[in-house]
């Protein structure tokens, strides 16, 4: 298989086996559960490029990460069925907590 069968098959497996965070979450417990697997416990990277200080994703504004997370972007799936907006806005705390240090 090519890498980028296994990245796709790695993606869609993440996909289909997250369930849905409990409603009251911190945004620290929502990344662990649906986001770490991919960029890394403390937003390192790893299939996923990093989200911590100094990434891409710390120059870019909220719409970026709401979008990201959404929709999903390239090889990462979306999440809007899993995540409410209240969810939401506490995972992007979360990640600009982090990226602030
Ligand atoms: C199955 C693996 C996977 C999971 C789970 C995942 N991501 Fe991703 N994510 C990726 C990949 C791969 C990319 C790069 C997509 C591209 O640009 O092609 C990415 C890109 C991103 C980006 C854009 C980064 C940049 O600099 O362009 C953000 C922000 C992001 N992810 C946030 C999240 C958050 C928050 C979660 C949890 C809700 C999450 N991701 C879950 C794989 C994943």
């Amino acid at each position: 298989m090519t890498r980028v069968a296994v990245l796709g098959l790695l993606a869609l497996l993440a996909g289909c086996s997250v369930s849905r965070p409990l409603e009251d979450a911190t945004g620290a417990e929502i990344y662990s559960m649906l986001c770490a697997n991919c960029h890394g416990d403390d937003l390192e990277g790893g299939i996923g490029p990093p989200l911590g200080p100094r990434s891409n994703s710390a120059a870019r504004p909220d719409s970026f990460l709401e979008t990201t997370i959404e929709h999903g972007r390239g090889r990462m799936p979306s999440f809007s069925t899993s995540l409410s907006e209240e969810q939401l806005a506490r995972l992007i705390d979360h990640i600009r907590e982090v990226q602030e240090g």
